[in-house]
């Protein structure tokens, strides 16, 4: 050591002192000694001098060796503090070690005293260096309890020996109830399955990585990514092993529901080719049957021919049926009974149900008319009467009604006495791919298909339910007035409409239906034309009319664009099947387009306009 140790020296009688002084000059320590006779300059000196050790006599006459030690604890408890006395007995000379002295030692053998200052000098220097690791792994501890992985060590025999508040948040279990448990105690089966594996590869190669699925307190499964390390002692020995756990839980999900709408899409797509091939195989079958029945005199023969009509009739039904599906009606709305469909409903529920649903209806007398498109609501009613059926699966009620309200709307209540839903899952059934049941049962779609549906009427969907009571689900549709009715006008204003389309056919044969009734058509063959034509008619256009699949050079829907360039413009998307560029539209118009359809939607998104 190079550095100069200080030492305060409490002692009462010079000559002590200049023998103390004498005899560390044989030290090969570069001291510095300060000698102080009284209680208050051995305070001052403490606080201000900063001694590196203290050596004190241990009785003086105005002050004590023991109140000195007591004092020294408090000031600086760090610095080493060493008795040197005449006379110190065994007892006080224990009881002053208790106190925190690290040594005393005798006048008479002053030679100790440098090799008990060497050595207390060393302690102290220990217990800093200690204390500073200490707090080292105390502040790196804290960090680690920021983190939102969990962070589990555990020794070779898989006892958790750190745990930190990842940990404890992810997994639902404190640290004080983890530490010195069996990490295969802990994570349920199929995790514990994939461990020796996955400990085998650490040993070897001193990390391993990958997924599995663990299962909380609470009981929850969740999906981690695990990554393990192998931590070595001193000797190069394995000693623990480290893994870091995150929770990807809500990222598989996310990445499942993209690959099930994925697949949606390309179902739909190849449904609606098959059901565009099958009208082409339909058509002629059923043409000739028609000409085939005026030609035809023989009965037997007009019977074949009768009875090939219905069934290409009935082929094309089913074709229709699918492509309804597929695209979600086919837009066309007309003044529909609502109290019909439900009556329909009820029907098809009471004849498929199991025996043990009872199901009945109550439509009220002369109820209005809506204005809806009744395929599409044929679908809402039977997503609400297939919920209740799986909700009563040891069966039970369920009722449909329909009534008007004094507030002008139609109101069809759907309900069950089935199992009722806790509010965490009441929360979350309109949300696409909400679903409780098991793979396979339920894609979660149903529900927020209807909501779209009913939105999309202008009308309301509620549901009130009762855990172990039922549920009831009440959409309300706006009636359709004889005012509502004609203010629909199909005319255009001279509003200016944004026409967006790749096909050369299709930007004239909306411009042309458009311009005959008094729109002002802009046409636009690309997306990037599409926005210089919006940018430079913004303020004055009402409506764009874009293909669904257009998407701006950073790959976001055109539709989407354009309600941010221009606020409030009113946007129809025409589509094939479902994309993202229609659901960003205020309406979607099926292709093959129809002058009428084009018409009414663009009276329609025109009127919403209107009212916002
Ligand atoms: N009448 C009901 N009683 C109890 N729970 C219901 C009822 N209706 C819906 N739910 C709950 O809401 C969830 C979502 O319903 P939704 O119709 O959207 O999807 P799903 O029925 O699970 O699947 P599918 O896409 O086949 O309809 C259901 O899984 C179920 O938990
Ligand atoms: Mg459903």
């Amino acid at each position: 050591m190079t550095n100069e140790v200080r030492i305060l020296l409490l002692e009462d009688s010079k000559s002590d002192v200049e023998l103390l002084r004498l005899n560390l000059r044989s030290s090969a320590l570069k001291l510095k000694l300060k000698d102080v006779q009284s209680e208050a300059d051995f305070t001052t000196s403490l606080r201000e001098w900063q001694p590196d050790l203290i050596i004190s006599d241990y009785s003086l006459p105005a002050y004590d060796g023991r109140s000195a030690l007591t004092l020294a604890k408090v000031l600086c408890p760090d610095t080493p503090f060493i008795f040197y006395s005449g006379t110190i007995g065994e007892e006080a000379a224990i009881e002053s070690l208790k106190l925190g002295a690290n040594d005393y030692v005798l006048k008479d053998k002053p030679r100790r005293l440098i090799s008990a200052i060497q050595r207390a000098l060393d302690d102290a220097e220990q217990k800093r260096r200690q204390r500073q690791s200490d707090e080292k792994i105390k502040a790196q501890a804290n960090l680690l309890d920021l983190a939102t992985d969990a962070i589990v060590v555990r020794d070779m025999d898989d006892r958790i020996v750190f745990w930190n508040s990842g940990a404890e948040k992810i997994y639902g279990l404190p640290r004080s109830e983890a530490l010195g448990r069996k990490i295969t105690a802990l994570f349920g089966a199929s995790a514990v399955s994939t461990f020796p594996d996955a400990k085998e590869t650490t040993l070897r190669e001193g990390q391993w990585q990958g997924e599995m699925e663990h299962v909380t307190q609470t009981g929850r499964r969740i999906e981690v990514m695990s990554r393990w390390s192998l931590v070595r002692n001193e000797h190069g020995h394995p000693h623990q092993i480290l893994s870091i756990n995150s929770d990807i839980t809500d990222k598989k999900e996310l990445e499942r529901q993209f690959l099930r709408a994925q697949r949606l899409e390309s179902v739909g797509t190849l449904a609606s080719g098959i059901a565009h091939d099958l009208n082409n195989v339909l058509a002629p079958i059923m043409m000739a049957s028609d000409a085939l029945e005026g030609e035809q005199t023989k009965k037997d023969a007009l019977e074949m021919v009768s009875l090939i009509k219905t069934s290409a009739d009935r082929g094309s039904k089913i074709v229709k049926q699918l492509l309804t599906f597929v695209r979600g009606g086919d837009g066309t709305r007309s003044l529909i009974d609502v109290g019909f469909l439900a009556k329909e409903v009820a029907g098809v529920a009471q004849k498929t149900f199991p025996k043990n649903i009872a199901t009945s209806f109550e439509i009220e007398r002369g109820l209005q008319t809506v204005c809806a498109d009744p395929t599409q609501l044929h679908q809402v009613l039977m997503n609400l009467c297939i919920n209740a059926r799986d909700a009563m699966p040891a069966g039970g009620k369920l009722r449909i009604t329909a009534k008007s309200t004094p507030e002008g709307t139609v109101v069809v209540e759907v309900s069950d006495t089935g199992t009722g839903m806790p509010s965490d899952v009441l929360e979350k059934i309109f949300d696409p791919f909400f679903t409780t049941k098991e793979p396979g049962k339920g894609t979660g779609l149903g529900l927020s298909t209807t909501m779209g549906i009913v939105k999309s009427h202008g009308g309301k969907l509620t549901v009130e339910s009762q855990l172990g009571v039922g549920t009831v689900f009440r959409m309300f549709l706006p009636v359709e007035t004889q005012e509502r009715r004609t203010t629909l006008s199909t005319h255009g204003r001279g509003e200016v409409v944004v026409v967006a389309n790749e096909k050369i056919e299709a930007r004239k044969m909306i411009g042309q239906v458009l311009s005959e009734h008094g729109f002002e058509v802009r046409t636009a063959h690309d997306s990037s034309a599409a926005l210089g034509t919006l940018a430079r008619y913004s303020g004055v256009a009402k409506i764009l009319i874009a293909d669904a699949r257009m998407h701006t050079d950073s790959g976001q829907s055109l539709t989407k664009v354009a309600r941010e360039i221009v606020p409030g413009i009113g946007v129809i998307a025409i589509s094939t099947s479902f994309s993202a560029g229609a659901v960003e539209a205020d309406a979607v118009i099926q292709e093959p387009l129809a002058a009428n359809d084009l018409l009414r939607t663009v009276a329609e998104v025109r009127q919403i306009g209107e009212n916002a």
